[in-house]
């Protein structure tokens, strides 16, 4: 498996505490009692820009909430939701959609970190009338709806998750900081809660995490931006198949 993956250095460990933090904290928040304030804006613009991996593009927008109606019935409602982030692939590349997952993750965990809440979007969203301007190539794979939370997150977190042995067989034979890693990857949200990772132990020092379809490449992604705030600043090699569904962790 390659592992040129830009990913590898592209994020300094040592600046993740707060998104490490952040996603222990982290659920999904539909409802809002405000827009973000002026400095949490210009935060999220430069977050925008900073936590972007080739091939990805975070562009901020501002909304009402019938952007975010879904069309069969209340399930999912969203509440007072004014502004978005989309992100976007700006190439045909089966892992720029996986960069995408871990760039969209990095930036809401970061809103998160700034006291915000937020919900990765992409099926509940009307398409034709998001109104930012694209440019060639470029493809928003999803929204991330954000906001002043209405209220705050309770600990602990009721995460309705599966069992740790579906996700991870293996889970008692990984070494303690691939069970961090495992655990972090476990808390991770997915495309209507689906959890379709799957980790496998492939050496005593290494752990894959898989999809079974192209359509959960984004959900590689995010699950991929959890595996490298567990490892902080453990030494790591991430390494990607070629069609994107599937990538390597290898401890060093
Ligand atoms: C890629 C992705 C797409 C999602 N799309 C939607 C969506 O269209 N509508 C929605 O209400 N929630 C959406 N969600 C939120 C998930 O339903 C939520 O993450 C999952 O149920 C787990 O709950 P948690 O985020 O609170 O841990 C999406 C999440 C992800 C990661």
């Amino acid at each position: 498996m390659p592992s040129d993956w830009r990913l590898n250095g592209f994020y300094d460990g040592t600046k993740l505490t707060g998104l490490f933090e952040a996603a222990q904290r982290r659920e999904s928040c539909r409802a809002f009692s405000a827009a973000p304030d002026s400095e949490q804006w210009n935060a999220l613009l430069a977050a925008a820009d900073e936590l972007a991996m080739p091939g990805v593009r975070i562009a901020l927008g501002i909304c009402d909430n019938s952007l975010f109606q879904p069309l069969m019935g209340l399930l999912m409602k969203f509440e007072n939701v004014q502004r978005f982030a989309a992100v976007m692939t700006t190439d045909d590349k089966p892992h720029s959609v996986v960069n995408a997952g871990i760039s969209g993750e990095m930036f809401l965990l970061h809103a998160a970190e700034l006291g915000l809440g937020g919900c990765w979007v992409s099926g509940t969203y009307k398409h034709g009338q998001v109104g930012l301007k694209t440019g060639e190539g470029e493809k928003i794979v999803s929204l991330i709806a954000l906001g002043r939370p209405k209220n705050q997150p309770e600990a602990p977190i009721n995460r309705k998750r599966k069992e740790m042995a579906a996700l991870c067989p293996d889970f008692d034979r990984l070494d303690p900081a691939l069970k961090e890693v495992a655990q972090y990857v476990r808390i991770a949200p997915s495309a209507i809660n689906l959890q379709p990772w799957r980790m496998k132990l492939e050496s005593p020092s290494s752990l894959s995490v898989s999809v079974g379809r192209p359509g959960q490449r984004l959900d590689l992604g995010i699950a991929l931006c959890h595996a490298l705030l567990a490892l902080g600043s453990t030494p790591a090699l991430f390494s990607i198949s070629e069609n994107g569904q599937s990538a390597t962790i290898e401890r060093l």
